[in-house]
């Protein structure tokens, strides 16, 4: 149902890349629920040579966890070429390379978005990853840097020149970070000039959403970011939604709470007790999102350093919605 390159997938619905998120608990338990084609946290090009034990961590993955792609970041040359020494000899079904990260420190180094200000140069860039690495090439982008300079178009007919093979758009520019309006127009005219897949990316929250997407873009596919943040049900309710029109009831509280002792278990498996609880507690605070007088527990939560503390909140959470 797409093809990205080589790879074929039977999901037009793909878990974004998202950096202190996309760790394997999260992937795995989102492939669970329907999820198909997953990313390994964003990777610096810099740090990645170093080896360090988190971006061991971070590139970590087993069988089960595929399909797998990695996305890289950088704008030097020889950092980059580097790196993709490194990624080749792990197992990635696909390369996407960064040039749509708002962060400031990312943007006043030379790069994430800060390439959407030069076309140019994130050819060169690309038509070096392509070159050199083992697996498709995709990028990702955003419409643009600011209200002012919306150049998607002209980016993403950049980037297909340089021989990749997808292209991921996330429809809001650099300025306007993770808020405000999708620009679906800007998605749509993306889509008409290129003739490599466009993934969608902005706002996937809910099925009637993701169809929205579909139906104002004619895109090929769509991210699933903060939407499945809280939420891995929301892979099978977008499906169930795109091929009947059907909508799933939403989970009971009791089932919210099982997946969150789920998630907890993979989390404290993949690190150990201390880091897992630690790295669980941002979760607790999303999948409890919309619950009624849950503060005190989120509280609790944020200081909370077992497994059977965070399960008894776990389980007390069920109660407040
Ligand atoms: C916590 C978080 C981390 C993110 N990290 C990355 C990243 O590392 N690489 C990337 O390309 N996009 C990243 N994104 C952007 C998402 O992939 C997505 O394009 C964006 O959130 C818009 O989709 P949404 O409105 O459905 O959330 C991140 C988003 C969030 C919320």
């Amino acid at each position: 149902m797409l093809k990205i390159g080589t790879l074929n997938l039977k999901s037009r619905l793909i878990l974004a890349p998202m950096a202190g998120v996309s760790d394997f608990p999260f992937r795995m338990l989102n492939r669970k629920f329907g999820c198909e084609l997953a990313f390994v946290e964003m990777i610096n090009s810099r740090s990645i040579s170093y080896k360090s034990r988190r971006t061991q961590k971070m590139l970590f993955s087993d069988k089960d966890d595929r399909p797998l792609g990695v996305q890289l970041l950088g704008c030097e040359v020889k950092f980059v070429q580097k790196a993709i020494d490194v990624i080749n000899k792990y197992k990635f079904d696909l390369l996407d390379f960064n040039a749509a990260c708002p962060v400031k420190k990312v943007v006043n180094r030379g790069e994430g978005s800060s390439l959407l200000k030069d076309p140019k140069k994130l050819n060169a860039i690309l038509k070096l990853v392509v070159k050199t690495a083992k697996v498709p090439v995709t990028v990702k982008i955003r419409s643009g840097w600011d209200k002012n300079c919306v150049n998607a178009k002209e980016v993403a007919s950049c980037c297909q020149d340089a021989g990749v093979c997808g292209l991921f758009i996330h429809g809001r520019t650099r300025v306007q970070g993770y808020s405000g309006a999708v620009d679906y127009q800007a998605i749509r005219e993306v889509k008409k000039a290129l003739e490599i897949p466009v993934i969608a990316s902005g706002d996937i929250f809910s099925p009637q959403l993701a169809k929205k997407m579909f139906d104002e873009t004619g895109c090929d596919g769509v991210l699933i970011a903060r939407g499945a943040l809280s939420d891995p049900w929301i892979f099978k309710e977008i499906t169930e939604f795109l091929e009947s029109g059907k909508i799933i009831a939403r989970p009971a509280p009791q089932q919210i709470a099982q997946v969150m002792t789920e998630h907890l278990d993979m989390c404290v498996d993949f690190y150990d007790e201390k880091n897992g609880v630690v790295i669980f507690r941002k979760f607790f605070a999303w999948y409890t999102k919309g619950f009624r007088r849950v503060r005190h527990l989120r509280e609790l939560s944020s200081r909370i350093k077992t497994r059977p503390e965070m399960n008894e909140i776990i389980q007390k959470s069920a109660g407040c919605q």
